[in-house]
């Protein structure tokens, strides 16, 4: 019935908005550090870290957002399809936030502030500590990026998987 994928219910604008704007800074942030790692340049490091930043200030109004807005109701599907894709939604909005926020907390443990394209400085807002400033290390590369990297590749795939199997419309929902 609902396989006419001109009338499925779309994501509101802001939400649709906020969805790919959250996709292209992920992007860009990790493009900073791909550069920094392949040059001399210290510039890279710089942006990434700015990036990061705008991307939790960039979160933070996104949950805003999807507490005020309504949720189109879901296309047709299993059960626990349905129960999956919340809970890699929530894993991914979790992991969004908490990349970031190791990230400031490994720079400001390690005695550096965090500059935002020269707009203003986040100061060291903690006494600086090298255990902590390691753990948070750990913590931003080796476990939450992992996981950033297969939460987003589970849905990107489930995403094709509803586009060209499927389907059901579904990626117009967030067009
Ligand atoms: C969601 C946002 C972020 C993503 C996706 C991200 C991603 C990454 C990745 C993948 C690495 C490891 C690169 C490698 O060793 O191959 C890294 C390293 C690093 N990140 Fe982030 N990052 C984010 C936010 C931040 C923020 C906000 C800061 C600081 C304010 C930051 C500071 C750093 C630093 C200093 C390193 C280098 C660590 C080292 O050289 O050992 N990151 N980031
Ligand atoms: C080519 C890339 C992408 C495609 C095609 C895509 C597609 C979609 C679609 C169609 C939905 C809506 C699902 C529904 O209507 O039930 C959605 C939701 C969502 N996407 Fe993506 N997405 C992409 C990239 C990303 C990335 C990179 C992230 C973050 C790492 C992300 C995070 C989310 C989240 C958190 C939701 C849930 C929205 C909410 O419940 O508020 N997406 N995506």
């Amino acid at each position: 019935m609902n396989s006419n994928n001109s009338n499925v219910k779309k994501w509101s604008v802001s939400s649709r908005i906020f969805h790919w704007i959250s996709a292209i800074l992920l992007l860009v942030t990790w493009t900073m550090m791909f550069l920094y790692n392949n040059s001399d340049s210290n510039l890279y490091i710089g942006l990434h870290k700015a990036f990061g930043v705008s991307l939790l200030f960039w979160m933070i109004a996104r949950v805003i957002n999807r507490l005020l807005t309504k949720a189109p109701p879901p296309v047709p599907m299993p059960k626990w399809q349905l129960l999956m894709s919340q809970l890699s939604h929530f894993a991914l909005y979790a992991l969004l936030i908490a990349m970031p926020i190791a990230g400031l907390l490994m720079s400001v443990y390690g005695g550096r502030p965090v500059d935002i394209f020269g707009l203003f400085q986040i100061p060291v807002f903690v006494n600086p500590d090298r255990s902590l400033a390691r753990f948070y290390n750990d913590l931003h590369t080796d476990i939450i990026w992992p996981m950033i990297i297969a939460f987003t590749l589970v849905h990107i795939g489930a995403a094709l998987h509803h586009q060209f199997i499927k389907k059901d419309g579904l990626i117009a929902r967030m067009k």
